[in-house]
């Protein structure tokens, strides 16, 4: 079993629970924690399923419900804040056809904000899954989510 093999490659210390829930989480095609995987972080670093949730809530990089494939997280800091980060969103929103926190229909796409993803000298800044686009345009935000529906 894939989660397992994955708990196994960590010694059960607390301090592994964010790359533990991090590769869980990657593992879904739906891109968020199950029931089971939060059971099962408890189980083996001997926490309170009450502290694995805690942890998987603070953190706006873990979800407990499906996501897209695609998770788009437009950074909303100061930075981007001034190089336009809300028409961005609000041209992701229209193209998309959803709102923050969404996901499109084919389940593609899930769209959100973050805040600040280190690249502020090339604002405004997306983070794509784990990729970070920069010096981004309402143009260029059209063609990358483009070229993600081809891909
Ligand atoms: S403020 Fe957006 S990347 Fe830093």
């Amino acid at each position: 079993m894939e989660k397992v093999k994955v708990l196994r490659k960590y010694p059960p210390k607390r301090d592994n629970i964010l790359l533990i829930l991090h590769e869980l989480q990657r593992l879904n095609p739906n891109n968020y924690l199950t029931e089971d995987d939060l059971r099962l972080v408890s189980q083996y670093l001997s926490l309170p399923i009450s502290e694995v949730v805690g942890v998987a809530t603070f953190y706006s990089l873990f979800s407990l419900k499906p996501r897209g494939k695609y998770l788009l997280r437009v950074c909303k800091s100061p930075a981007c804040h001034l190089e336009g980060a809300v028409s961005l969103l609000q041209e992701i929103k229209n193209y998309l056809g959803i709102e923050e926190g969404d996901t499109t229909d084919d389940g593609m796409f899930t769209l959100e904000t973050s805040e600040c993803l280190g690249h502020c000298a090339e604002a405004p800044a997306m983070m794509v899954n784990d990729e970070v686009f920069t010096k981004l345009s309402e143009e260029s935000v059209r063609e990358i989510i483009d070229r993600l529906r081809r891909s």
